[in-house]
């Protein structure tokens, strides 16, 4: 394999360029001025934006991409009204269909430079076909991306006497993760079994935790702080991510505040998804309308590690989506409020490291001995990153190019000077 040499690269939190050098797809050396093999790949960044790969720590492959095939649209706009859909969808489903259209949106993903990703796969579906064929998935691509499962109950788990064996069987298949979905359950006490069995779970068969919890506008729902406790009480929080928890939004603010401080005392890690809850909470509220955005601002400034997720793409929850981390961080900039200069560097975070902490990865970032992943953006700054939607002209994975985009190009003919290549 021969050398891969890039240069003039603006890394984050560094005012200089720098090269990498880059030899049997691991970094080797960081510096300036770095000296190749004659035969080396040569790739001049010309002092754009180099990073680690983005990371989505939150999205359905299982569901992605069925939106234009659905015979029944949802109408209401409402999170439940969607499982109603995907619950009769899934009858339809073929391992075959979900493949295809999985891979169809991981192709999506590289060209935006996401090479992490965790998947939830519905385990309420009794042939576990969404398992399966996830895992299975997970093997194919495993040259091109990273990806890991999470054994998802998306009908909860003591609504039906056989989730939770479901549950047991999505583990011993070899998930990354167990989820749960507390707010989806019958009673809170339910709700709160629903957390601890999770925590049981994984704690029993060493696996990382991810909850879909409070995905409602329900102040009421308040099942974060069950897991605030477990994760305290086990020292697993770390390992534990609370997905979408919107009805924060709605808590009372002396309620909320208690709350983040327990979170931060756990060391958990938060999950916003700002495309679906941006359009599926708060729905009944007339005006003046809430948002379902977490406190992403309040959760931040108390130390917690916040990171995005794409979480949809084209299925009955939110028809939008292209697998672009920089769109989702750009709608939560103006959701979230977090326009101020040093928020917009944590939005990338977001993206990147944060995620990657929450996804517990090794391996990852821009470091002499980490494997070569990284993209080259066609933008100099993060802020121009995500104010241009920026394109990543390079993909690399383990020091080997697999996209390549030509960013657009366009000529004002009317101007005077007939400005060619004109760059917004
Ligand atoms: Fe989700």
């Amino acid at each position: 394999m021969t050398q891969l040499l890039i240069k003039n690269a603006k890394l984050r939190n560094t005012n200089r360029q720098s090269d990498l050098l880059i030899d049997r797809g691991k970094f080797q050396k960081i510096g300036t001025g770095i000296k190749a093999a004659p035969d080396a790949q040569v790739i001049d960044a010309d002092g754009n934006l180099v990073c680690p790969p983005i990371a989505d720590p939150h999205v359905h492959l299982d569901a992605v991409l069925v939106a234009g095939l659905l015979t029944r649209k949802n109408q209401t706009g409402t999170l439940l009204e969607a499982i109603d859909i995907w619950g009769e969808w899934r009858e339809h489903l073929t391992k075959d269909l979900l493949k295809t259209n999985a891979r169809k949106v991981i192709d999506w993903y590289i060209a935006n430079g996401v090479l992490r990703v965790r998947t939830h796969a519905d385990c309420t579906d009794p042939t576990l076909l969404t398992v399966e064929s996830l895992l299975e998935l997970k093997e194919e691509v495993k040259d091109l991306i990273d990806l890991q499962v999470v054994a998802f109950p998306q009908n909860g788990i003591f609504t039906d006497p056989m989730n939770e064996k479901l549950l047991r069987k999505a583990i011993d298949m070899g998930v990354d993760a167990v989820g749960g979905a507390p707010h989806i359950e019958y009673t809170r006490e339910d709700g709160v079994k629903d957390v601890e069995l999770v925590y049981d779970l994984a704690e029993k068969y060493d696996r990382l935790v991810d909850i879909h919890i409070d995905e409602t506008g329900d102040p009421h729902s308040r099942f974060v702080e069950v897991m605030a406790k477990e994760s305290i009480n086990r020292g697993m929080g770390e390992r534990s991510a609370a997905s979408h928890t919107t009805a924060m939004h709605n808590y009372d603010n002396d309620y909320a505040y208690k709350l983040i401080g327990n979170i931060a005392k756990a060391k958990m890690n938060m999950i916003a998804n700002p495309f679906d809850n941006a359009v599926l909470q708060n729905r009944r509220d007339g005006y003046p309308r809430r948002r379902g955005i977490t406190r992403v601002d309040e959760m931040s400034e108390r130390g917690i590690n916040v990171c995005i997720g794409h979480d949809s793409i084209m299925d009955p929850w939110y028809s939008m989506g292209k697998g672009s981390m920089l769109q989702a961080a750009f709608l939560l900039l103006h959701m979230g409020q977090l326009n101020g200069a040093s928020q917009i560097q944590q939005l990338f975070d977001m993206i990147t490291t944060n995620s990657a902490k929450t996804m517990c990865l090794s391996d990852y970032g821009i470091k002499e001995g980490n494997s070569a992943d990284l993209i080259i953006y066609d933008a100099q700054t993060e802020e121009d990153v995500i104010r241009l939607q920026s394109e990543c002209t390079h993909v690399i994975r383990k020091g080997r190019v697999i996209c390549k985009t030509q960013p657009a190009k366009r000529d004002l003919l009317y101007s005077e000077n007939k400005w060619v290549d004109f760059k917004l």
